[in-house]
């Protein structure tokens, strides 16, 4: 088995994952269709005032910054990714080129500040939840969503644990992702002094062509070359898991959709 090249930073951008990938833009949307409606559902929840300003960083392809501009017409709606590509020609909304490692927002800025599908592959997490929390306005909210992956590293199908701990060790290795941080995102907002707190968690199945069946899928894809590449899979395995996938009596819990949320308290 090879291991990552030293020379060869690890980190979203310039990993499998990155948007400079034929199919990054289609795998986006298999994790907007997956996500999307939990998270409309969790804003759904929030009382916010009549023109919000909403940052979503890291907005990725753009469909949730995208429905919050239309939800909250009044809303300022600011997108942020380090590779803005994806979020042109949305209507309602700004984008603005913006590493959250590095970058920063002067404090009290939003209402609410979305960041969804980021933070777990991102070394720098927990100062970057640090400093979105310093972003919040008094009485505003913060709303953190995440995968875990930890149904699949208990998954009973033999094949199906094999392929996903490949999967779950090259995340780490290539990007240093956590796949397993979001189990305890509600814990974390505590810690920050957030108060009423919420969460709600959405299961993702494989093999039963749902969107996060669809989501899983086209990650392994793009993961395939590297996975093989650096000897966690043979091609026989990932034949096998397609054809498993394709079974009509395989499906298995392969990941959890977490959402979190909380109010930074008023002052005094
Ligand atoms: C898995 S996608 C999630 C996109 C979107 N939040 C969603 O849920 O649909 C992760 C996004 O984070 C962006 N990203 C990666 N590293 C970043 C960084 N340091 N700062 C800002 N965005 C980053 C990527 O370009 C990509 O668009």
């Amino acid at each position: 088995m090879s291991t990552i090249d030293s020379a060869e930073e690890p980190g979203y951008t310039n990993s499998y994952l990155g948007d400079q990938h034929a199919g990054q833009l289609m795998r986006l949307r298999t994790l907007e269709r997956a996500f999307d409606p939990l998270s409309r559902t969790v804003f759904g929840l929030l009382p916010l005032p009549d023109k919000p300003a909403i940052l979503d960083l890291g907005a990725g392809a753009g469909s949730f910054a995208g429905w919050l501009s239309k939800r909250y017409p009044d809303a300022t709606v600011i997108a942020t990714d380090i590779d803005t590509r994806f979020l042109t020609d949305i209507p309602g909304i700004r984008v603005l080129t913006h590493n959250a490692a590095t970058d920063d927002f002067p404090a009290a800025s939003f209402d609410v500040v979305h960041v969804r599908a980021l933070l777990c592959h991102l070394s720098e997490r927990e100062d970057i939840l640090n400093k979105a929390t310093t972003w919040v306005r008094p009485g505003g909210w913060l709303v953190i969503e995440d995968v875990s992956l930890r149904p699949s590293l208990r998954a009973a199908n033999p094949l199906f644990r094999k392929v996903a701990l490949a999967g779950f060790t090259l995340l780490e290795q290539s990007i240093g992702s956590d796949m397993l941080w979001a189990d305890v995102l509600p814990d974390r907002l505590r810690e920050r002094g957030l108060s009423f707190i919420g969460h709600r968690t959405l299961e993702g199945r494989i093999g039963d062509d749902s969107p996060a069946d669809a989501f899983w899928a086209s990650t392994t894809a793009q993961a395939g070359p590297t996975l093989l590449k650096l000897g966690l899979l043979t091609q026989d395995d990932l034949d096998a898991m397609a054809r498993l996938r394709a079974s009509s009596t395989f499906t298995e819990a392969a990941l959890t959709f977490i959402s979190a949320w909380g109010q930074v308290p008023e002052r005094g």
